[in-house]
């Protein structure tokens, strides 16, 4: 059977979830979901997210030089995921959603308080990727709740990291399996 190429991402899934904060010069935050996140490099740590061009994200993290990355989880996803809103520049999708904004430590960008985890971007670079914009960032901070690891790595179990599937369908991931590796 061949699949539609253009649908490709959807059998790339369950991708990981994160909401991304960044801020305007004139100081309004701005929050919104996306599914097209991955790092990108260890040394110096980069992430990065793939961003629908003109979008406000893209506008505000080069504008202000920073964005906070924050993994999608059970406890708050109903309003992570309706961030995606869009509103105008001089409102935040902070207060429309729901969700509080704490500051952050390394960038001027708000981190959301309700987020186990936060990791803090310094704007790295952006550069068109077809019709996205990839955005760039280095890993300058990440801020860890007590409770959210587990051996060193997220509690899943606890947390329940959320993956979107498609359209209105996305999973929660609370099962660790080990594989063993060479
Ligand atoms: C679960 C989910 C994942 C999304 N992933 C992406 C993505 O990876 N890239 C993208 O450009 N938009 C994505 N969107 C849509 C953006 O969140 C939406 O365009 C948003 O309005 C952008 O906000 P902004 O203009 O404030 O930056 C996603 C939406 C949802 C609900």
């Amino acid at each position: 059977m061949n699949f539609d190429v253009n649908n490709y991402y959807k059998l790339i899934a369950p991708r990981p979830t994160v909401c991304v904060s960044t801020v305007n010069k004139k100081g309004i935050s701005n929050l919104a979901p996306f599914s097209f996140a991955t790092p990108l490099s260890f040394s110096p740590p980069l992430i990065g997210v793939s961003v629908g061009k003109g979008k406000d994200t893209i506008l505000n993290a080069r504008e202000t030089e920073g964005f906070v990355v924050a993994p999608l989880v059970e406890e708050w996803k109903d309003k992570g995921i309706s961030s995606e809103v869009s509103l105008p520049r001089e409102e935040s999708e902070f207060e429309e959603v729901g969700l509080a904004e704490q500051d952050s430590e390394k960038v001027k960008v708000p981190s959301i308080k309700e987020s186990p985890v936060n990791v803090e971007c310094d704007y790295w670079d952006d550069f068109e990727v077809g019709d996205h914009c990839m955005l760039v960032g280095k890993v300058v901070r990440v801020s860890v709740k007590e409770g959210s690891l587990k051996n060193g790595r997220i509690n899943l179990e606890e947390l329940g990291p959320v993956g979107h599937i498609s359209g209105e369908e996305f999973c929660v991931s609370r099962e660790v399996v080990e594989v063993g590796r060479e």
